[in-house]
C-alpha cells in the first residue's frame, strides 16, 4: 500500500486524543424525534428518494472478476443485472428480457451471452438483442428497439456503483470527494470473496446502521468481545463526499499506545492492527477496511419502518494466503463478525425498536461524542427534503410534544 503517511497522520490524531482523554465531537448533544424510526410516511419518502435517486454501492470489481462475468442485485425493488463485456467494461441493466419482461439471470457466474429462459431470445453482454427465437413465425420487429433497459453504472477504485433508474447520476469521484485517493489506495477490487450472511430483523434500517457509527457503546455492549481490545468512546471523525454526508471513523485499540515508544519513521503496515476503520457511504453502506480484509455491510429498508435487511459480504485481499492471515482463518474472522453483530449490535437494535414502537420514548439523543450519528441523520433528513429539527426540549416520554 502506498501513502502510509495518510494513516500515520490519523494515528497521531488518535494518540493526541488518547493522551488527552478526549474524542472528536459535535458542538453539543442532539435530540432526534423517534418518528424518524417509526413514521410510515417518512419511511416511504426515504425509499422513494435516497434509495431510488442516489447511486448505490452494489459490489466490488472482484464480484465481476473476468470478461463474461455477471452479477445480479435484488436488494432494492429494482432487479439489476451487471455484466462485464469482452472489452472488460461493466454494464448494468434491468434484469428483464425486452420481449415480455422475464428475468434473465440468477445469482452470479460466467456466460458468453444472455439467453432468456422464457422464449429463448438472446442478448449480448452489452445488452443488444442478437437473436429472436423462431424469428420467421414471430414476425418482423426492429431489433434495435429491444436492447435491455440500461441503468447508470460506474466502476472505479475497485467499487461498482449503480443507479436504480436511468436518470440517476453516478460519479464515484463525486461520491467519494476528497477521500477518493484514499479509496484508490485501498483498491477494494483486489479482493477475494469469503462468505455472505443476511439478517432480516424487526428494526428500522437506520437503527441497525446506528450501531456502526459510534464507539461510545464499545466497552458496554461489546465488553466480552471488543472490550479488551478497543479504547472505547474515542474516535477520529472525518466527513467526505457531497455536503459531507459520508463519514470515516477511526477507533483506536489499546495497542495504539505502543506507538508512543516507537519513532514514527519505523511505523509500518502493522499500525493497522492498532485501530479499526469504518466508512459510511450514503445512504446505507458500512465498510470496514484493513490491509487484509474488507467487511461490506449493505442495509436496506424492509416492507415497513420496523423491518430491515442487512447483506454482509466479507472479502480478503486476493494476495493473501487461502488459509489465513495474521494467524486467523478468513472464515473464522467472518464467523466472529457475524456473532458480534448478531448477538450484540443487532440484538440491541431490535430491542430499541420494540421500545420505540411502544410509543413512550419520543426522542433519541446523540451525544456530542457521537458526531457521525448526528451528521448522518441530518443528511438523511436533507435527503428526503426535510430540515433537520431538534426534538423540543422536554422530558423523554412527553409524547404529545413530538
Ligand atoms: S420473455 Fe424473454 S424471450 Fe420471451
Ligand atoms: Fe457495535
Amino acid at each position: 500500500m502506498e501513502n502510509l503517511n495518510v494513516y500515520k497522520d490519523l494515528i497521531k490524531r488518535m494518540l493526541t486524543m488518547v493522551d488527552a482523554g478526549v474524542t472528536d465531537s459535535a458542538p453539543a448533544a442532539y435530540r432526534q424525534p423517534s418518528s424518524v424510526y417509526t413514521d410510515p410516511a417518512l419511511f416511504a419518502r426515504e425509499k422513494a428518494t435516497i434509495f431510488k435517486d442516489e447511486p448505490q454501492l452494489v459490489c466490488f470489481s472482484s464480484d465481476l472478476p473476468e470478461k463474461g462475468s455477471y452479477f445480479t442485485f435484488d436488494d432494492l425493488d429494482v432487479p439489476v443485472l451487471l455484466t462485464r463485456d469482452n472489452d472488460g467494461k461493466v454494464h448494468a441493466f434491468l434484469n428483464a428480457c425486452t420481449h415480455r419482461a422475464a428475468r434473465l439471470k440468477e445469482g452470479c457466474g460466467k456466460t458468453a451471452s444472455l439467453s432468456c429462459p422464457y422464449h429463448n431470445w438472446g442478448f449480448d453482454l452489452k445488452g443488444k438483442l442478437r437473436a429472436v427465437w423462431e424469428e420467421k413465425s414471430f414476425g418482423a420487429i426492429d431489433k434495435s428497439l429491444y436492447d435491455l433497459v440500461r441503468l447508470p453504472v460506474e466502476e472505479k477504485y475497485g467499487m461498482i456503483f449503480a443507479g436504480m433508474h436511468p436518470d440517476v447520476k453516478v460519479s464515484v469521484d463525486e461520491i467519494l470527494g476528497h477521500m477518493a485517493p484514499v479509496f484508490e489506495m485501498w483498491d477494494l477490487g483486489a479482493t477475494r470473496f469469503v462468505d455472505q450472511h443476511e439478517w432480516k430483523l424487526k428494526t428500522n434500517w437506520k437503527l441497525a446502521l446506528d450501531t456502526f457509527c459510534e464507539g461510545y457503546h464499545f466497552l458496554a455492549l461489546h465488553k466480552k468481545t471488543l472490550g479488551g481490545i478497543s479504547i472505547g468512546n474515542t474516535s477520529a471523525f472525518d466527513t467526505f463526499g457531497p455536503e459531507g454526508r459520508n463519514h470515516r471513523l477511526a477507533f483506536p485499540n489499546e495497542s495504539i499506545k505502543r506507538l508512543k515508544e516507537i519513532p514514527e519513521a519505523e511505523w509500518g503496515m502493522d499500525i493497522f492492527n492498532d485501530f479499526q476503520l469504518v466508512h459510511f457511504v450514503y445512504p446505507n453502506i458500512s465498510l470496514l477496511v484493513s490491509p487484509v480484509s474488507i467487511e461490506f455491510f449493505k442495509l436496506y429498508p424492509g416492507a415497513n419502518p420496523g423491518e430491515h435487511r442487512t447483506v454482509f459480504r466479507s472479502y480478503v485481499r486476493s494476495t493473501n494466503d487461502e488459509k489465513g492471515w495474521d494467524g486467523n482463518d478468513p472464515q473464522a474472522h467472518f464467523d466472529f463478525i457475524c456473532k458480534v453483530v448478531d448477538e450484540e449490535d443487532y440484538w440491541v437494535s431490535a430491542n430499541v425498536m420494540k421500545n420505540l414502537n411502544a410509543g413512550m420514548i419520543n426522542f433519541s439523543t446523540f451525544g456530542a461524542n457521537e458526531p457521525a450519528l448526528q451528521n448522518m441523520h441530518k443528511a438523511f433528513l436533507r435527503g428526503i427534503g426535510t430540515t433537520p429539527e431538534e426534538a423540543p426540549v422536554g422530558k423523554v416520554g412527553a409524547v404529545a410534544s413530538c
